[in-house]
């Protein structure tokens, strides 16, 4: 027994912010972000638009898509490292929303690669039988930990929400493997240090005030990131009796486009072989797969029969990556 997905859903908020916008705000320029970075514009939520709203709106339209009724649903999973509070999870909070019952409902935090995480967990409870309807979601609103006055990080990021609705799978179809790891000893390359019980609000000097923001070593995340997505791949692409030449399109984390050349080249395929749509929506942490996941299902990019990997790679570190036979 193994999962598919029948449904899948996003959602971006209306609010653009271009990199001409980013010209008033901080010394940089459309030319070094379009060039460094290949992104042209993000998304971001309104004030008072908490990261459950972004994401109830991207499972409502999963639940839509899979032509299923929420009652359906038992398992609800949120991947994000933004959520509306400490506790409860926004989990809990849609489960309330989409009034499903009998539900397990949890967040939790595996950066950019939440959503293959949360693929993992979801074919493990459905395998084992503890979930027949699983709905998977990476929300972030990473515009309420971004400093506007760093143009090392602020160039970058955006606001999102992906889902995935995940049932019982016969036959070829479904998620033939997920291969996830972590590397606790770089998690100073990537980190949000304050706020926490670490350095709480009430505990912080003034001069430690940009430690609410995120924090990272670009380069060396960059290399990192690189090496791990495609040694990831590697291994699911193993565990599921594939190989590379087997694949018509990887879906990579939207961090740089210069990170998804190199992962494109590594994996020798061509250029509409691998989803982008990081131009538009910049880095939405875990979101971002199951935003171009939904993009390009309901494109008709992506079809029925296709063989597909997705990778990711975040701060932790964590990364991770899985084999889909759609
Ligand atoms: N505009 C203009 N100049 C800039 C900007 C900017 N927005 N940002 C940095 N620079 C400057 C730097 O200050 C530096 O100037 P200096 O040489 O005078 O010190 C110069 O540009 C070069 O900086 P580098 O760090 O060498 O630039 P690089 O080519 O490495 O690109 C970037 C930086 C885009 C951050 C890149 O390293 C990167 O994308 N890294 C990976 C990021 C990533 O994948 N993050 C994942 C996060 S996932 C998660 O878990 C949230």
């Amino acid at each position: 027994m193994k999962s598919k997905i029948i449904g899948t859903g996003s959602y971006l908020p209306k609010k653009i912010l271009t990199n001409e916008d980013f010209e008033k705000m901080v010394d940089t320029s459309d030319e070094w972000i379009t060039t460094r970075t290949g992104i042209k514009e993000r998304r971001i939520a309104e004030d008072n638009q908490p990261t459950s709203d972004l994401a109830l709106r991207a499972a409502e339209a999963a639940i839509k898509d899979a032509k299923i009724s929420s009652s359906d649903i038992d398992c609800i999973i949120v991947a994000t490292i933004t959520p509306d509070m400490s506790f409860p999870s926004i989990a809990c909070i849609l489960q309330d929303k989409l009034q499903t019952q009998n539900c397990m409902a949890y967040d939790f935090n595996a950066t950019c690669s939440g959503f293959i995480y949360g693929l993992m967990m979801a074919n493990t409870f459905i395998k084992t039988g503890e979930a027949k309807c699983v709905l998977v979601i990476a929300a972030d609103k990473l515009s309420s930990i971004v400093d506007y006055t760093d143009r090392n990080t602020c160039v970058l990021f955006g606001d999102g929400a992906g889902a995935a609705i995940l049932v019982p799978a016969e036959g070829n179809e479904g998620v033939l493997s997920v291969y996830i790891g972590s590397d606790g000893s770089k998690a100073e390359l990537l980190k949000r240090h304050g706020g926490n019980t670490r350095q709480p609000y009430n505990k912080m000097e003034h001069t430690d005030f940009r430690n609410q923001y995120i924090y990272m070593d670009g380069k060396a995340i960059f290399k990192h990131a690189v090496q791990r997505m495609t040694s990831s791949l590697s291994a699911a692409l193993e565990k599921a009796g594939k190989q590379l030449s087997d694949l018509n399109m990887i879906i990579p984390h939207q961090a740089n486009l210069r990170i998804i050349e190199m992962v494109k080249e590594y994996a020798k395929l061509k250029d509409d072989q691998v989803y982008v749509c990081l131009p538009k929506i910049g880095n939405t942490s875990a979101s971002t797969i199951p935003i171009a996941l939904d993009e390009a299902l309901k494109t008709g990019k992506l079809k029925k029969g296709d063989l597909i990997g997705l990778t990711a790679f975040g701060g932790g570190l964590t990364f991770g990556s899985a084999i889909i036979q759609m």
